[in-house]
């Protein structure tokens, strides 16, 4: 095919309150180039304060969840611009993951085939991640002379056991979608006719739940990593708080159901969002 103009590197339908967005290059197997990064950042952006959106799922069009970065266009034709030219798409590629990872709704990667590299930037990103069983993850970097950069090492340091990340980054084999969440880097494996389901299931089930606490608690989980015992428990105290100021009726109206009505049980489900006090 002819190639494909910016805007059609990226594609997405909103179903229900869940945006279904799309690496668009199938042909490609969806390699990250520096027009798909700029037109994901601008979908992301515009998705993430839409009203008609609760949940956003990213998959990918075709065979490939996404074969990482466009070496021809991301690697070799940027390089040969000059540091700048590097700088620059890195800087592209970065934002939108960035983006993604602080992202003010819930996320959800559903790896329909090929992940590799660049693509756990984004696998890393998402909230919660499922694949197919038969999808295939690879730090591929070693196998074309690299280390696996733009953030992909600790992707795969944070996520996976040390051994299984350090044997994962030094040989180049990939691993098996049920391989994948046995190692830590995704949820669940699922046959790829259930996978969309699953994933539509669990995102009605993140559309029932306060969407300020899920923000506050996502947060929080990528937040406290990195901090001391002590500074997490102060970290999520401030939170809690910071929550207060954005909904201080969820936890009231939560106990009263709980407490006084008695419609639920927070341990087996979550509070009638409609009933809240706006
Ligand atoms: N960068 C640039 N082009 C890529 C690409 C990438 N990461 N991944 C796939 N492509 C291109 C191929 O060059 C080919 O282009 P062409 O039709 O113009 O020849 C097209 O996409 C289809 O790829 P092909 O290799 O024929 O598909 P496949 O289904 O047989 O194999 C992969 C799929 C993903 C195993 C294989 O394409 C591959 O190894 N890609 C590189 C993965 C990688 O190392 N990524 C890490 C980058 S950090």
């Amino acid at each position: 095919m002819s190639e494909r103009t910016e805007e059609e590197t990226v594609s997405y339908e909103i179903v229900d309150r869940v945006a279904w967005v799309k690496f668009n290059r199938p042909e490609k197997r969806n390699c990250m180039s520096p027009k798909l990064n700029r037109q994901m950042l601008r979908v992301i952006e515009k998705l993430e304060f839409d009203d008609n959106v609760g949940v956003l799922v990213l998959t990918g069009e075709g065979t490939a969840w996404s074969a990482g970065m466009d070496l021809k266009e991301y690697f070799r034709e940027t390089e040969a611009l000059g540091l700048q030219g590097t700088r620059h798409a890195q800087r592209e590629a970065y934002a939108w993951w960035k983006r993604l990872r602080w992202y003010q709704k819930p996320t959800i990667a559903m790896v329909n085939g090929w992940c590799f590299g660049g693509g756990y930037g984004p696998l890393f990103a998402c909230d919660l991640a499922y694949a197919s069983e038969d999808a295939q993850f690879g730090l591929s970097e070693i196998n074309w002379g690299i280390l696996p950069g733009g953030g992909a090492t600790k992707v795969a340091q944070v996520l996976m056991p040390f051994r299984k990340a350090m044997y994962h980054a030094m040989l180049g084999e990939n691993l098996t979608g049920r391989e994948a969440e046995e190692a830590g880097l995704v949820n669940e494996a699922l046959p790829a006719d259930k996978l969309k389901a699953r994933v539509g299931e669990v995102a009605n089930k993140l559309l029932e739940k306060n969407p300020w606490a899920l923000k506050a608690t996502k947060d929080a989980m990528r937040r406290v990593g990195e901090m001391t015992y002590e500074n997490a428990e102060d970290y999520l105290i401030r939170a809690q708080e910071a929550l207060n100021f954005f909904d201080n009726e969820a936890r009231k109206e939560g106990m009263r159901q709980f407490l006084d009505d008695k419609t639920y049980k927070p341990g087996l489900g979550a509070y009638d969002l409609s009933k809240q006090k706006k």
